[in-house]
């Protein structure tokens, strides 16, 4: 007969994401994160404050392995990823979906095509591609831009194609760094609210901003980074610690 697991250790079986004593030095003597330890369950949804140059962006390349930690172990679906070989990469991004700055749209693809890439790679039939591709462009707003190409959008517009193509597998974990960065209020919201609905559907989300009043609108879980540690983890509105 086994014990039953405690409350700690069940919450560490349903965990995606985890990270123990995480550091990272881009240059030798400086930290971008410092003794980092976190866990984020799945379907949970996490924003990362901190004011420029916590470690935030950091943080969210450390996890789709855009860059390796200097210390520390990081566990996503019980696999540690700080030491993955390079052509276990791709495999391992298959299952994120990403929204970062510089990992950008195809310049040489319209809309539609940039947003039809990650489905062509996880092997969807055309089908359902052009279904899923029309679906998202309509969500995010962007139907009427399909045929245009990436560099004749608006920073805002481009945004929303690089999250639509980030949500377009349905993802196990979306990644976002600022993804309402150059929106209005109204886009703002929108965008959020299609965020929310991936985490409602089952992806573990993480988003990065600088935006206060949307994280006190959705009342998240929210880690606050300062100089590399996170000062604060603040259990979303109406879950006990
Ligand atoms: N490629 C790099 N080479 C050297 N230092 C870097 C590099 N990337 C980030 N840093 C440094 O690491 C620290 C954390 O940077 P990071 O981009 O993670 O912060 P951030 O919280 O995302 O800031 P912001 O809100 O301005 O986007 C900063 O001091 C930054 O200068
Ligand atoms: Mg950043």
């Amino acid at each position: 007969m086994s014990a039953a697991p405690s409350p700690g250790e069940s919450a560490r079986r349903d965990a995606l994401v985890q990270m123990y004593h995480v550091s990272k030095s881009y240059l030798p003597g400086t930290f971008a994160l410092r003794d980092v330890t976190l866990e984020v369950a799945k379907g949970e949804f996490v924003f990362l404050t901190g004011p420029s140059g916590a470690g935030k962006t950091t943080l969210l390349k450390l996890l789709f392995a855009a860059e390796k930690p200097s210390e520390g172990q990081i566990i996503l679906r019980g696999r540690n990823i700080a030491r993955l070989r390079d052509s276990a990469i791709p495999g391992l991004r298959r299952r994120i979906g990403v929204v970062f700055q510089d990992f950008k749209l195809l310049a040489n693809r319209t809309v539609e095509e940039n947003v039809a890439v990650t489905l062509e790679v996880l092997g969807r039939p055309p089908r359902e591609v052009r279904r899923r591709v029309f679906a998202l462009l309509k969500q995010v707003g962007l139907q009427h831009r399909r045929h245009h190409f990436p560099l004749s959008l608006s920073g805002g517009e481009q945004q929303r194609v690089a999250l639509a193509r980030a949500l377009a597998g349905e993802p196990e974990l979306l990644l976002a760094d600022e993804p309402t960065g150059n929106l209005d209020p109204e886009l703002t919201l929108e965008i959020m609210d299609l965020i929310a609905h991936a985490s409602v559907r089952g992806t573990t989300v993480i988003v990065a901003t600088h935006d206060l009043p949307t994280v006190d609108r959705y009342g998240k879980r929210t880690l606050h980074l300062e100089a590399g540690r996170i000062k604060e983890d603040r259990a979303a509105v109406g879950v006990r610690p």
